[in-house]
């Protein structure tokens, strides 16, 4: 039998855009945005539930969450520092990675998936307090939560296999 959640995300896990997130690297040590998207969003179904929130927002909640990083391109490629290098100061700054995403996911997930303009401020504010965009509903507050909870063990976990990597080096050659 289903889960709830297996029954809300269903039709996105499935969506052959979101399963080519599985090739778009994210936190580094082989993290890629689908696994990552799919840890934000059981996060913050589990948050939603915990907070007693209603079916509806728990859906809503753990949609946005799921899209939150639909962006669609690989940022760690040669192409983007080359869009990037083109620019200097403030004009590279606001061009970065973590300041445009928000934006790009949400149009790319209005695109192809039933969301209301809540889902949509959520995901354009998911960055806060790094992006320019302030959370205004309890779906954005706890997607903003969600990934960076998630963010931060993953990010951990790679500069803990970098440490580990450099230990063995250093212990090999003594
Ligand atoms: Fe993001
Ligand atoms: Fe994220």
């Amino acid at each position: 039998m289903q889960s709830e959640f297996d029954l809300i995300t269903e039709d996105i896990l499935n969506h052959p855009l979101f399963i080519e997130t599985k090739n778009l690297m994210h936190h580094g040590n082989g993290n890629t945005v689908y696994e990552h998207s799919l840890a934000t969003a059981i996060t913050a179904y589990s948050i939603s539930k915990k907070l007693g929130l209603s079916d509806e927002l728990v859906i809503s909640t753990t949609r946005a969450a799921l899209l939150h990083d639909f962006f669609g391109y690989d940022w760690h490629e040669d192409w983007f520092k080359n869009y990037l290098s083109q620019y200097s100061g403030w004009q590279r700054f606001k061009r970065m990675h973590a300041f445009i995403h928000g934006d790009i996911a949400a149009e790319r997930a209005k695109e192809h998936f039933n969301l209301s303009e809540r889902q949509l401020k959520a995901i354009k504010s998911h960055m806060f307090p790094v992006c320019f965009s302030v959370p205004t509903n309890c779906e954005a507050w706890i997607i903003t939560l969600s990934d960076k909870i998630v963010a931060t063990r993953e990010i951990s976990q790679t500069v803990a296999s970098y440490i580990l990597s450099v230990y063995k080096k250093v212990l090999v050659s003594k």
